[in-house]
């Protein structure tokens, strides 16, 4: 969303940082030689108070955590790109008159104050023009972040050592992850629904736009609080449970899902209802679930049958070259979904 940092050009690596509540993970990208190529990855867990709501409550920890991830995992590339999320951004497709990209750049700032619930001088803006609408408008995608906390999101980073050269708003990194790992038609409407702990995102994406970005709060931790609670087992053993492949574990957990998946499934419904009936509005053909969530034991079939399109889980490596020694038998397909965020920030 902005250039912030001069990138450090002699390094031809990228370091996707996705700061989640539940962990941090970071995926290097290397285009040594021009084809980008993954050349490490790591994840990193935090404490649950760390990061709450999207908001930062830590930052020393956040830091200390994405020190020990690179440290450990033997990254030293400096050059990073990361994702801001949560009620400071706000991401509105809004029609306007049709003007040049440079007369758009201006207007955006009045069309913005519209849309946005913070002062305009309190926000940094972009903006992409999607095409042309109806009575001779065109079709915007604007983007908002809370200044304040882009600017204590790159502190954060340029504390831990780091360069971020990219801010990026994390739906939109999904969509990128995507866009570089799968095939869409012309008009067709595919659902990317990106799991973390604290949110969902969910973005439907049409010709490589999205008709719709909406973050819902049901996500991983009401799952894992919901098996702490009706189980009567501590965290610990929550977190075990949902993402336990044992026959035994996933029947313990099953009713959970079918409270918690039902009301992921009205967010997810609602979100999209608000599409309905509006003009050129077709139906969805798939899903592809990511983020550590899409892991849940028993989610995805869940979603499949109750929203009645093919869901997958996703993998963000599949159509990457990678570093042979990175990832063991069936390990890119088994964290892939989690690293989608990564992935999508680390090829920008
Ligand atoms: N292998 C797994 N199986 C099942 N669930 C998993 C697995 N790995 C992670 N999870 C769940 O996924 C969630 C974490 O996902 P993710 O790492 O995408 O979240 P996050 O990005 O840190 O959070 P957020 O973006 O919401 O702040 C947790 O609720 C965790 O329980
Ligand atoms: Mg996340």
């Amino acid at each position: 969303m902005g250039l912030f940092d001069p990138f450090v050009k002699s390094d031809p690596s990228v370091v996707g940082i996705d700061i989640g509540s539940h962990a941090v993970k970071v995926v290097e990208i290397s285009r040594r030689g021009g084809r980008p190529e993954v050349v490490n990855y790591g994840v990193g867990p935090l404490p649950p108070d760390a990061i709450v709501d999207g908001e930062v409550m830590d930052s020393e920890v956040v830091v200390e955590c994405i020190n020990d991830l690179l440290h450990d995992r033997g990254i030293r590339a400096r050059n990073v790109a990361s994702a801001v999320s949560g009620r400071s951004v706000i991401v509105k497709r809004i029609t306007m008159e049709s003007m040049t990209d440079d007369e758009a750049a201006e207007a955006i700032y009045w069309e913005a104050e519209q849309h946005v619930p913070y002062g305009i001088d309190e926000v940094t803006l972009d903006f992409e023009v999607l095409g042309p609408a109806e009575d001779e408008k065109m079709e915007v995608l604007l983007v908002a972040a809370k200044r304040e906390t882009v600017e204590m999101h790159t502190a954060m980073l340029r504390d831990a050592g780091l360069v971020p050269y990219v801010v990026d708003v994390d739906s939109f990194a999904v969509q990128n992850a995507f866009e570089a790992n799968y095939e869409s038609e012309e008009g067709e409407q595919i659902l990317l629904l990106n799991v973390g702990a604290s949110v969902t995102n969910v973005n439907l994406l049409c010709d490589g736009a999205p008709l719709l970005t909406r973050d819902l709060s049901v996500a991983g931790n009401a799952f894992v609080d919901e098996v702490q609670r009706t189980l009567a087992v501590d965290r610990e053993q929550a977190l075990g449970l949902v993402a336990s492949d044992d026959e035994a574990d996933r029947n313990r957990v099953a009713p959970v899902l079918e409270t918690v998946g039902q009301d992921l499934l009205l967010g997810v419904e609602r979100s999209l209802s608000y599409l309905k009936g509006s003009a050129g509005s077709a139906e969805v053909s798939r899903a592809i679930l990511s983020g550590g969530g899409a892991l849940l034991g028993g989610l995805q079939p869940y979603l499949s049958t109750h929203l009645g399109i093919p869901v997958d889980v996703a993998n963000p490596l599949r159509q990457l070259a990678c570093d042979a020694s990175l990832f063991g038998e069936g390990e890119s397909e088994r964290v892939g979904a989690s690293l989608m965020v990564a992935v999508g920030l680390a090829l920008r």
